[in-house]
């Protein structure tokens, strides 16, 4: 493995941001100071009238003003009318430096041109979608699997909730057995059967509302890196009909808010092969984010299937697809020169020109620029600027990131779990506003986040731009409680 084609420079000592973050979580909350805060709610009420205006409209139309989880911010949403490289205007002409960058998908940076071209080109011949082949579907393929030779065949859909649906029959119905397991916390889309253990270990059906028992009955989770949870579940199952795959972020869960050990993926890959189930990577924030290799690539290890969204399609419509082993893959041909029992998937929009075009493009760009490795380069630089702002005001908050994917632990919400169930119940909801504010501090800074607690950096972050981030950072943090 060479570490230079990775985004990770240094891999974090996952035991060290454990102690960091836990001495976090033990301490008072740090928020804003009341009168300052005020300030920068001030800012959305004096500089941002249009947003309001639109997002209050919308509230008639659109559940909660806003389609989309991340553009849930606090105190309302921005609407948001131009996105170039690394900033974001709202439509009432403010400009944002965007480390939300899409919630990942643009390694090189919002709507960048070379990739932009030929999509119009796409857009001029074929238009979005025919509904038959296209050689481009070919091309994306071809191409993922060079970059990823565990990708030996590559199913493209529409997202990644639907993809990670995919690789679940594929693995029920090549290996015959129903159990699922994730490590608690994890990610994988909102299907009926992941919506479970969401966000905060231990948690199992706390969010799954509107979702039957029977849809979770055969997913389980485990406590993030306990490997003797994980083989318990293993044991446990293998009397019971067995498990069909274990299904992990190979950073962590929620893109490595809980980060694993350097060698965790490795002995996951061991268990797999130990009780004969399959072992899926979801990589739909690493796949091409950290390197053309994927977390895999980095990690040096080979999973049997591999979940992709977000850059498969560099940050345009339709991004997901399924690709692994050939034997499992087949699953979603038979019938159609396929053999065995068929794993039946769909969509009417998937694989369309216009994402496979844009897909193909964005790869090869990225190859040709590594645009990862810069992108990684951008996140240690911000990274250590805000270790050092913490370190100098002596507080108890957190830095640390696996290359462009940096996190800025504050009010430590992520980090509760039902280990300590009372602390949960009294501390989730403060904890989780804290957050929001801190989300409302930074963008009325001008720096927009996720959730106010990660960011995505890009290859269009200049040092410069950098900098001048780790400046309004500073503000915000030298306006908590106790400086
Ligand atoms: C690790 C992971 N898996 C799956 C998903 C779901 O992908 P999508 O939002 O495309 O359905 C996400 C989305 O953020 C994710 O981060």
């Amino acid at each position: 493995m060479d570490e230079q084609q990775y985004a990770i420079s240094q891999y974090p000592d996952s035991a060290e941001i454990y102690r960091q973050l836990n001495a976090l979580i033990q301490q008072p909350m740090r928020p804003v100071k009341r009168a300052k805060m005020q300030e920068f709610l001030g800012y959305f009420e004096k500089r941002c009238s249009r947003s309001k205006a639109l997002t209050d409209a919308a509230k008639q139309f659109i559940p909660g003003g806003v389609q989309h989880n991340l553009a849930f911010n606090y105190p309302f949403p921005l609407a948001v009318e131009k996105a170039e490289g690394a900033y974001l205007w709202d439509v009432d002409g403010n400009r944002y430096i965007d480390f939300l960058q899409a919630g990942g998908p643009t390694v090189l940076g919002s709507n960048y041109a070379p990739v932009r071209e030929k999509v119009f080109e796409m857009l001029q011949t074929c238009g979005p979608v025919t509904g038959l082949f296209h050689e481009y579907e070919l091309k994306l393929a071809q191409l993922v699997n060079r970059f990823m030779p565990s990708v030996e065949m590559f199913r493209m859909l529409g997202s990644g909730t639907e993809s990670v649906m995919a690789a679940i029959r594929a693995a029920r119905a090549f290996t015959g057995k129903r159990k699922i397991i994730k490590a608690g916390g994890a990610y994988h889309g909102w299907s009926d059967q992941m919506v479970y253990g969401l966000h905060i270990p231990g948690t199992r059906r706390l969010e799954a509302k509107g979702i039957p028992a029977s849809c979770s009955r055969d997913t389980q989770e485990f406590y993030p890196n306990d490997l003797e949870a994980l083989r318990r579940l293993l044991l446990f199952n293998r009397l019971r009909g067995g498990t069909a795959a274990v299904i992990v972020e190979p950073v962590g869960p929620e893109s490595g808010t809980r980060p694993v050990p350097r060698d965790f993926n490795q002995n996951v890959r061991a268990l797999c092969d130990e009780f004969g189930a399959l072992l899926i990577f979801d990589e739909v924030v690493t796949g091409f984010r950290l390197g053309m290799g994927g977390a895999q690539g980095y990690f040096g290890v080979r999973p049997d299937l591999t979940i992709f969204g977000k850059c498969i399609t560099g940050g345009y419509p339709m991004a997901g697809g399924v690709g692994g082993r050939r034997e499992v893959l087949m699953r979603f041909a038979a019938g159609i020169g396929g053999a065995g029992e068929r794993a039946y998937i769909g969509g009417t929009l998937s694989a369309n020109p216009l994402s496979c075009v844009a897909g193909y493009y964005a790869l090869l760009e990225m190859e040709r620029t590594n645009a990862a490795v810069l992108a990684g380069q951008a996140g240690d630089r911000l990274t250590k600027g805000l270790q050092e702002i913490i370190a100098r005001l002596k507080l108890p908050f957190v830095a640390y990131n696996q290359g462009s994917i940096v996190h800025l632990e504050t009010s430590g919400v992520m980090l509760l779990d039902f280990k300590n169930p009372i602390k949960l119940l009294r501390e989730m909801k403060p904890r989780k506003h804290m957050m929001e504010e801190m989300g409302a501090a930074y963008m009325a800074s001008g720096l927009v986040t996720l959730a106010g607690s990660r960011m995505y950096t890009s290859m269009a972050d200049s040092d410069e731009m950098i900098d001048e981030a780790l400046n309004r950072f500073e503000s915000v943090l030298a306006s908590v409680e106790g400086i």
